[in-house]
């Protein structure tokens, strides 16, 4: 038997933004970590990042990173972006195009700042920006940091580096593999429109 998504809009998108809520706060969901793709001009590159934010309302999705990261530089020069998802379980895979906003220290990084552990705190407390050479392999934290010896109050100064990408949504292109037939739709949000495409 199809699920009920298999020709439907409707429940494609439920099925979609379910799996992008759950990825949120479940940490072994495979579309927790989607590869984010950014390019300027012939500096095209991909990384794995963490879902931290799945908004169906204002089509938004988030997540966190170091304001001295290249992937910033390059958002700076061109802010449209994508987002892919696969789940080889569900055999679902999203690609997500979407505009970026580079947040750091306003309204929007205050809020998830305060959300953030102790133990993911050091990440933006390293002196060297993340990408910078270095003569020894090296993990870019002073001994303290690497063993975790910081308060809480100390970790404030990763405020400064803390960065959200708020990533809104241009459109969803959904496909789903079955042995009946794959199945391939595509959502523009901009334009509110959908339509089905050849897998
Ligand atoms: C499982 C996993 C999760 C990651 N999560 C993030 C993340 O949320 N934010 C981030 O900036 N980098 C994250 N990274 C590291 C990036 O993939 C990348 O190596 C780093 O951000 C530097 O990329 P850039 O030089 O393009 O800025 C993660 C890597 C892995 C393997």
């Amino acid at each position: 038997m199809q699920p009920a998504y298999y020709e439907n809009f409707e429940e494609i998108q439920k099925k979609l933004w379910f799996m992008l809520d759950d990825a949120v706060i479940n940490r072994s969901s495979p579309f927790r970590i989607p590869v984010f793709i950014c390019a300027n001009q012939n500096e095209i590159d991909g990384r794995i990042v963490v879902l931290r934010k799945s908004d169906k309302s204002n089509n938004v999705l988030q997540f966190h990173t170091d304001l001295r990261s290249q992937k910033v530089d390059i958002l700076r020069k061109n802010k449209n972006a994508s987002l892919v998802f696969y789940d080889k379980e569900e055999k679902i895979q999203l690609r997500v195009k979407v505009i970026c906003e580079i947040n750091n220290k306003n309204s929007v990084t205050e809020e998830a700042w305060k959300k953030t552990q102790h133990i993911s705190r050091r990440c933006y407390l390293t002196d060297d920006a993340p990408g910078s050479v270095s003569g020894k392999p090296t993990s870019g934290m002073i001994s303290k940091l690497e063993d975790f010896d910081y308060t809480m109050e100390q970790s404030e100064k990763g405020y400064e580096n803390f960065t959200v990408i708020k990533c809104n949504i241009k459109s969803i292109e959904w496909l789903y593999l079955a042995a009946k037939g794959h199945r391939r739709a595509i959502f523009d949000i901009e334009n509110k429109k959908q339509n089905w495409l050849v897998p």
